[in-house]
């Protein structure tokens, strides 16, 4: 809790640390009431600082200082000063050893920043400014130490002492504990320690190196989670290998752990050699967890050992740096799941949450660059935009430079800073210098923020059989940004002709073949294409090649030509999307206006033979009947009409299921797997063009596809099956099976946390009237749990974010839910709070009585004592 208005920190004011801390040795004792942390810590000052005087100024936090010595000599009162965030020493040697200890009390930390409990077992979290809770410290990224770690505890509660590196010695004491020491070889900032203690087992694999060296691999769960480690434990192992592959990266100790822990704030921590992950994104089995849980737990698990090269060997200088390691990471673990999986579908996923959340970002009173230039509070800058925006601008630059080049720059990369703390800059310059090419005008991606509109105008001139694409780009004023430049958009594209792509001359240049990329680089640009025999339809930013809102005036049979005919599948599926749109657009005018909404026909059409085309892929065939979702309709909308828009869409989805009844039906029966479970690209198709029948089907209210989904519900031995009938079951006007699979649902389940979560989901999002009072019963439920942020996500942020017409009910009941949810939270979990408050930061987006229901919440919210700086960041900015 803050005593002060928090302040802002800028990138324009870094400096280099005044000290240094060339080894870190901490010892934990840890107990019940209170734990002792003593740190001793070789320190010295930085030649590189400008002050070479300045006193000693260590971060600390909820800390009580017990004792502090300067090489062996215990200080006096008089000789440091310690204030709510910091402990300052005036007059320090050049050299010194720095011994301090403190107590603290993890049991009653419930930030889960620091260290702190989950269940029975203690664990950390100190990325990004944690450790400070732990000891006091330098703690930030460019000061990097090596680590002791020894950890005492009781014997019987806590066999098992984890930290990081390697276990160097044990042994026990005569009063029960016992103590364990860890010693990791390589320098690392603060923010990469972790420490575990707990009664925990664990499954055991083992890698070998491309050089040959054994690794040992732990999976560390609570007993009865033993049985859901076998796909993380494969994940792991692919991942490594993959990186082998790929990258040339190889891992550097002879272990690495991961631990499962059930309260965390995050997916999961990149801990040097131990990881720390959030159940929810390492354990998994088929009858607990769905299709989308299994690839979240090999993108998650990926991730995270990504990062012990992005991230760890190579970190980041400043938390200003933060996509530094996050977007290289992200687009690193969106490749590897693409080679895993499907590579389209991946894609379209991950576009689709760019261009419905992060685009939202882009829009509202949050928005930064990928290098933010400021911030109040860190914790509210693990972003979409610093993650997936991030990941984004890496995927230009590897397209700019194709794969070879791109694989030496990141080899040059790796090499050349192995073992610093370094910027976004010195990503880009070693990505110059291996491909020898001039990035100036891209950097712009790192500083400016907002999503670019693209608009391109295409006119074909059949006597000089030219077609001419007029391109104009134009950036939004972000808070802070009012005038942006042009920035350089790699558009991937291609001519699309009656029988297929037309081959490429760019001004009169040699056939470039069928797709190339043209440059944009200016406000506005024309781009001449000459011996164009036939009028095409253009093939715009395939394979999403810039992250920018683009527009094409494509008539609809445009569109029906790209869905059926484009050799890119993002293209086939985007068309799909802005038919959607199209059609939408329509409707939801025409219900404004009072009037009977129809559905284009060429919308059931295209859908009728997207269902028949045997040679789609079924995943594909699945995306692309998929209507744009309601979050997608809103962020494209300015005066937002949540009501219109579900009552629009409900109608489209309504009107093709009656009239694509026996199609569905057929998609339905035809891909009811029975083979054993596998979470494989093919069978996790055919389960989702099953569920999307399914869910069409069920908006019919016939007694057949209830009982379709009441089978499916009652002898599907996978849970994404099991789950999609019950979604579909609760969504239904059918009250007696509701209840009924409500609650046999949770007596099957109810021993299972990550399971109840998605009951109590299921519910949040449900789309029926009265779901507001449903959730605000279901807070008091035995299983719920405000302290733990995955309960909270599945059942408050679900429902705020996932469920606006319940949401945004008119009398805006559900606003003052979520606020008082935020006012409760702000003092148990302040980084829980301010992430929960991202629906009510749009609020100027809607219409005008949801518009002032929400801004009057947020004030409220404002007017609260004791705001943590992580809420005060966001609810000040959003109501500037
Ligand atoms: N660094 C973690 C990751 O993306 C995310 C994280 C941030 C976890 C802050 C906890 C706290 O891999
Ligand atoms: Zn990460």
């Amino acid at each position: 809790m803050r005593d002060a208005q928090p302040k802002t920190i800028f990138l324009k004011d870094y400096q280099v640390p005044d000290f240094l801390i060339e080894k870190t040795d901490l010892y934990f004792s840890l107990d019940e009431d209170k734990s002792v942390v003593t740190a001793t810590l070789s320190l010295r000052r930085n030649p590189a600082a400008t002050d070479q005087t300045a006193a000693l100024v260590l971060h600390g936090q909820e800390l009580v200082l017990l004792t502090v010595s300067i090489d062996g000599q215990a200080l006096s009162d008089a000789d440091y000063h310690c204030s709510s965030d910091s402990l300052t020493i005036q007059k320090v040697p050049d050299s010194f050893v720095l011994q301090c200890m403190t107590e603290i009390k993890p049991q009653e930390n419930t930030s889960l920043e620091g260290l702190y409990k989950s269940n029975t077992m203690y664990c950390t979290q100190c990325e990004a400014e944690g450790f400070r809770k732990i000891t006091y410290y330098l703690d930030r990224p460019d000061v990097m130490s090596v680590f002791t770690t020894t950890v005492e505890a009781d014997k019987e509660r806590y066999p098992v002492l984890l930290s990081n590196g390697n276990n160097v010695a044990s042994g026990d004491k005569d009063n029960g504990r016992h103590w364990v020491k860890w010693d990791d070889p390589f320098k690392k900032p603060a923010y990469l320690f972790a420490l575990v203690a707990g009664d925990l087992e664990y499954t055991e694999d083992h890698f070998t190196t491309q050089s040959g060296d054994d690794v040992t691999l732990r999976i560390f769960v609570e007993p009865k989670d033993l049985d859901k480690c076998a796909h993380a434990m494969s994940s792991l192992i692919n991942s490594m290998r993959w990186d082998e592959d790929v990258y040339g990266r190889e891992y550097d100790l002879s272990i690495f752990n991961i631990v499962a822990v059930d309260d965390f704030n995050m997916g999961a921590m990149e801990n040097k050699s131990l990881n720390i992950f959030n159940t929810s994104c390492v354990l998994a089995k088929p009858e607990t967890t769905t299709d989308a849980g299994f690839q979240r737990v090999e993108g998650v698990v990926a991730h995270e050992y990504f990062h012990n090269w992005s991230g760890n060997r190579v970190t980041c200088r400043d938390w200003f740096q933060l996509s530094l390691k996050e977007g290289f990471t992200v687009y690193r673990d969106a490749e590897f799941s693409a080679d895993m999986g499907s590579r389209t579908v991946k894609r379209v996923e991950d576009v689709s949450l760019l261009r419905t959340v992060q685009f939202a970002e882009d829009g509202g009173p949050m928005a930064h660059p990928v290098r933010p230039e400021s911030f109040m509070e860190i914790s509210n800058f693990y972003t979409v935009t610093i993650y997936e925006k991030g990941a984004e601008v890496v995927r230009m630059i590897a397209n700019l430079l194709g794969p070879e080049d791109f694989r030496k720059g990141t080899d040059l990369y790796f090499d050349r800073h192995d073992g610093q703390a370094v910027t976004c800059e010195d990503f880009v310059k070693a990505m110059e210098d291996a491909a020898g090419i001039d990035l100036t005008q891209f950097r712009r991606w790192y500083s400016q923020a907002g999503t670019p509109r693209v608009a391109v105008e295409g006119v074909y001139d059949a006597a000089a059989q030219s077609y001419s694409l007029t391109v104009e780009q134009h950036c939004p004023a972000t808070p802070g940004q009012e005038q942006k430049q042009p920035f350089h958009i790699p558009m991937a594209m291609a001519l699309l002709g009656q029988d297929g792509a037309l081959p490429l001359h760019l001004d009169n240049t040699a056939n470039a073949g069928l797709e190339m990329v043209v440059d944009i680089t200016q406000a506005r640009q024309t781009f001449v294409f000459n011996q164009v025999k036939e009028k095409p339809v253009p093939s715009l930013l395939r394979g999403f090649s810039a992250p920018v809102k683009l527009s094409f005036d494509y008539s609809r049979d445009d569109l029906l030509f790209l869905m059926s005919n484009d050799s890119d599948g993002f293209i086939r599926w985007d068309a799909s999307q802005q038919l959607g749109v199209q059609v939408l657009n329509e409707m939801i005018a025409a219900l404004q206006k009072g009037e009977e909404p129809t559905v284009d026909p060429r919308l059931i059409t295209a859908y009728r033979s997207i269902l028949q085309d045997e040679s789609l892929d079924k995943a594909m065939v699945a995306l692309m009947l998929k209507l744009p979702s309601e979050a997608y309709m809103t962020e494209i909308s300015d005066d937002v009409d949540v009501h219109a828009i579900y009552n629009a869409r409900t109608l489209a989805r309504l009107t093709i299921a009656k009239q694509l009844e026996q199609e569905l039906w057929q998609a339905l029966r035809n891909n009811h797997c029975t083979e054993e479970y596998q979470p494989s690209a093919l069978q996790i198709a055919q389960r989702s063009l099953k569920n999307t029948a399914l869910a069409y089907l069920m908006l019919l209210d016939t007694q057949e596809a209830l009982d379709a989904a009441v089978e499916q519900f009652d002898h599907a031995n996978n849970m994404t099956d099991v789950l999609a009938a019950f979604n579909v079951i609760l969504n239904s006007g059918f009250g007696m099976q509701k209840q009924r699979v409500l609650k046999l649902f949770y007596e099957r389940w109810q021993h299972e946390s990550l399971v109840v979560n998605q009951w109590f989901m299921a519910q949040a999002v449900c789309s029926v009237p009265g779901t507001l009072e449903h959730v605000k019963g279901l807070m008091s439920h035995p299983a719920f749990d405000l302290k733990n942020p995955n309960k909270v996500r599945a059942l408050i942020g679900a429902f705020c974010g996932q469920n606006a017409v319940n949401f945004h009910q008119r009398d805006g009941a559900g606003y003052r839910f979520l606020a008082d949810q935020i006012i409760a939270l702000n003092s148990l979990n302040p980084q829980v709070a301010s992430r929960l408050l991202g629906p009510l930061t749009k609020w100027k987006k809607y219409s005008e009585a949801s518009r002032l229901l929400m801004k009057a919440e947020l004030e409220r919210i404002m007017a609260e004592p004791g705001l943590s700086s992580d809420v005060f960041e966001v609810v000040s900015k959003s109501l500037k």
